[in-house]
């Protein structure tokens, strides 16, 4: 872990996730195709991880590509595909040698064959690694997510492994494909949009949310390091009084 100005290496959130947003927007306005965009995009997810992993952030999660994704044009669909195959070739050795255990949460098996056998060869290769998790959010949304996680509790319960009288928000959770994660604190959205388009429903309940107005190609380390700032200005509270929070020293 670094120092980084201003940052206070205590109150670091440990698991942060962004939705990277504006990738279409920013290539339109330098008169380019969108996967210009989305090209340019991948600069700032390393940016944003070695943010992650100088500020001792302990887990990443990147919507890299919805369940809505798939409405897009064809066209557009086989090129973020072939890029996320490139990408995570080309830094599968990087990621390993930095000490990135690289996850993914999602309805994985729809993935193109070429790309769900990159990412699995690269979640094999780095599932030692214990600096930072990097978690690629594919082919995934929060209603997904909840459903499949009901549909699992609910064979337990017909298989009469658990009581449903025992299932409360803690077991619950157990079903989600992020259960091993840290608890979400931070969710970065770019590109100046407000909204969390189906991403980390459950997750988010208690994160603290940062809205950059920058499209993502644009969004480099300090813009992650404001974030990260910014959350450190935040009293939070989890449904209790700032004079409860301050008894108890938080
Ligand atoms: C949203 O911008 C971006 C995406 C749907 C794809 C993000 C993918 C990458 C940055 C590729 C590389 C990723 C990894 C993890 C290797 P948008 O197209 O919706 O932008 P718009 O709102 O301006 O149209």
């Amino acid at each position: 872990m670094k120092v980084i100005p201003n940052i206070d290496a205590k109150r670091v959130p440990s698991h942060v996730a962004i939705i990277m947003d504006g990738n279409g927007r920013w290539a339109s306005l330098m008169g380019k195709p969108r996967i210009f965009g989305h090209k340019n995009g991948v600069q700032a997810v390393r940016e944003s991880l070695e943010a992650s992993v100088e500020a001792g952030v302990k887990c990443l999660t990147l919507y890299a590509f919805s369940t809505e994704n798939w409405n897009r044009p064809a066209g557009e669909v086989n090129a973020l595909m072939t890029l996320l195959v490139k990408t995570i070739r080309s830094e599968v050795d990087k990621l390993d040698e930095k000490g990135v255990c690289l996850n993914a949460i999602g309805d994985i098996s729809k993935l193109p064959a070429k790309t769900y056998n990159a990412l699995i060869e690269a979640i094999e290769k780095t599932k030692n690694n214990k600096k930072i998790r990097l978690v690629l959010a594919l082919n995934y949304s929060g209603r997904w997510d909840i459903s499949q996680a009901g549909g699992k509790l609910s064979r337990f319960i017909s298989e009469n492994k658990i009581d449903p009288n025992q299932v409360d928000e803690s077991m619950f959770s157990q079903f989600l494909s992020t259960a091993e994660f840290p608890e979400l604190e931070l969710l970065i959205r770019t590109s100046g949009e407000q909204r969390l388009s189906n991403f980390l429903l459950w997750e988010s309940a208690y994160a603290e949310f940062y809205f950059s107005e920058k499209f993502w190609p644009e969004f480099r380390k300090e813009d992650f390091f404001d974030a990260i700032l910014d959350f450190q200005k935040r009293e939070r509270r989890f449904g209790k009084t700032g004079e409860q929070l301050k008894a108890i020293g938080r």
